[in-house]
């Protein structure tokens, strides 16, 4: 009985030990007005305060899942900026979403702006001043989304603390030069060329004219700002990719993936009426179309919308769609629509033969853990990318949504859901995915408070990435070693001139 009691104050005192010793303050930003990018963010910081960790977020999103009500887990509000283009968005028009990303320059240019504007924003809040002056409180590190300008590093920069940058899509092209492992154009795939890895030469071309393209934009943009940021000392990357779902790259120890990290997440629960869809499923089973939660569906094309209805309308599949609205014209009878799907626990259950989607990074995720083939669609910025990697891997097949037509579309749902080769990869690669040393979010928890312990003494920033171009591409040393040999040959030739003057008869010359 005694030594139960000692042995719970031991434990009660080891725990209270371990909490003031691990407890560190956080200020996180998202500044991004985009759910995709906030359901990454909140993973990360869900991952913090579950470890003990105290957090402060500015952002215009509110508190979601285990971020809600946690005593540790302050919102610092940013909503009040949010009109026009800042505003959160879900459920916009397709021709507005495809105007705004025709090409990688338009494209660059909105968010570029839009992150200055954000980043502004930011800095006048009385709530961040108050902090940058030391009035008001201190921090141990910062978590961030660094958007698309270095506007946004100032913060850490400012406070002199450990800085880790969270990238919700795959590493973005002016950032790796930043983290001293810089993108060799030959065989990365550059993030909007489309191509995970280019192959071919012209593949490779297009991949080189893409980065420096997108690059320069970015440049110009950001009012010429230097691309070789984070170039803080104790910084850090988290990129949401994983190497069993986009090729490896070389990286340093400044830069960890923590692809999927979304996934650690309790599965939501399914509403009655789609658990018995799924259910009562006959044995051809259950294909799930949406586009996420940035597009309303009902917003595209006709002919799109009537190719799907009539393709699908011919399938012994029941098809779970995500559609904004009650009512559709001439829905098929194996049609169920709905408006909010708990995606991942549908994409989970037994039934479920194919996802049709348009390859944003959260549903990648959620189906390749799932072990289901899909059908891409990709829309614009990573997602073409995305689906590539999926089909790179054999378990997905990829149709661009302005060349469906009813031929070709029942011909690759067919071929999906018939040959067997598709779901063995999907499983195959699965199983890839979930083979880790720890998980994203022990990872998460590892690396911030490495980077608190050890400061600038964790040595994990390589010198390439404080090297100047000039000496990346070894053009110093060049030069030098073109000017000796210019200088020996010079100096043979005159000797030999010399010589040649001595010796030889003036008549022979
Ligand atoms: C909140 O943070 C404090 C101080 O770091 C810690 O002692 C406490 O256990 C945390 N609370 C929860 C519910 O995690
Ligand atoms: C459109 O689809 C057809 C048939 O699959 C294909 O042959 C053609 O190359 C596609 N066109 C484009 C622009 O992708």
């Amino acid at each position: 009985m005694c030594s139960g009691v000692i042995r719970l104050a031991i434990v009660v005192w080891s725990i209270s030990c371990l909490s003031t010793i691990t407890g560190h303050r956080i200020l996180a930003c998202e500044p991004s007005h985009a759910y995709s990018h906030w359901n990454v963010m909140s993973a990360v910081l869900e991952s913090l305060v579950a470890a003990g960790h105290e957090v402060v977020c500015v952002t215009m999103h509110p508190a979601t899942d285990r971020l809600a009500a946690h005593p540790n887990y302050t919102h610092m509000d940013m909503s009040s900026m949010a009109i026009g283009s800042t505003q959160i968005i879900q459920n916009v028009d397709y021709a507005q979403m495809m105007r705004n990303h025709r090409s990688n320059v338009v494209m660059l240019k909105r968010v570029v702006a839009r992150s200055l504007r954000m980043c502004e924003y930011i800095f006048d809040m009385p709530e961040i001043r108050d902090i940058l002056d030391r009035s008001g409180p201190a921090f141990d590190a910062v978590v961030m989304e660094s958007l698309n300008s270095k506007c946004m590093s100032a913060l850490p920069d400012r406070l002199g603390v450990p800085v880790v940058y969270v990238v919700p899509s795959p590493m973005v092209n002016w950032m790796p030069v930043a983290t001293g492992a810089p993108d060799h154009l030959s065989y990365i795939g550059t993030l909007l060329a489309d191509r995970p890895t280019p192959t071919t030469f012209n593949q490779r071309l297009a991949n080189a004219l893409v980065n420096v393209q997108t690059v320069l934009v970015r440049w110009y943009n950001d009012k010429g700002r230097d691309h070789r940021w984070p170039e803080y000392r104790h910084s850090m990357v988290f990129v949401n990719t994983h190497h069993s779902v986009e090729p490896s790259r070389p990286m340093g120890p400044n830069v960890h993936e923590i692809g999927g990290i979304h996934l650690n997440r309790p599965l939501s629960p399914i509403p009655q009426d789609l658990a018995d869809v799924l259910e009562k499923s006959n044995k051809f089973g259950v294909i799930v179309f949406t586009f996420g939660s940035l597009i309303s569906m009902n917003t595209l094309p006709d002919d799109v919308l009537d190719t799907f209805k009539i393709v699908f309308s011919q399938l012994p599949q029941t098809v779970i769609w995500k559609y904004e609205n009650d009512y559709m014209p001439d829905k098929p009878e194996n049609v169920v629509l709905c408006k909010w799907i708990p995606q991942r626990a549908i994409l989970q259950h037994p039934n479920v033969k194919l996802f049709i989607s348009h390859g944003g990074m959260s549903g990648v995720y959620e189906v390749v853990d799932a072990g289901v083939p899909v059908l891409g669609i990709p829309l614009f910025y990573d997602q073409p990318r995305n689906i590539q990697n999926l089909v790179d891997l054999g378990t997905a097949l990829s149709m661009k949504i302005n060349n469906l037509t009813h031929t070709t579309l029942s011909i690759t749902i067919d071929r999906l859901l018939n040959d067997k080769s598709f779901s063995e990869n999907a499983k195959r690669v699965a199983s890839l995915f979930r083979d880790r040393p720890m998980t994203p979010s022990e990872s998460v928890v590892f690396w911030i408070d490495y980077l608190i312990r050890h400061g600038t003494e964790g040595n994990i920033r390589p010198s390439s990435a404080d090297a100047s171009w000039t000496s990346h591409f070894m053009l110093d040393m060049c030069a030098a070693l073109l000017v000796a040999l210019l200088m020996l040959w010079s100096i043979t030739s005159f000797v030999l001139h010399l010589i040649l003057n001595k010796f030889i008869p003036s008549n022979l010359k």
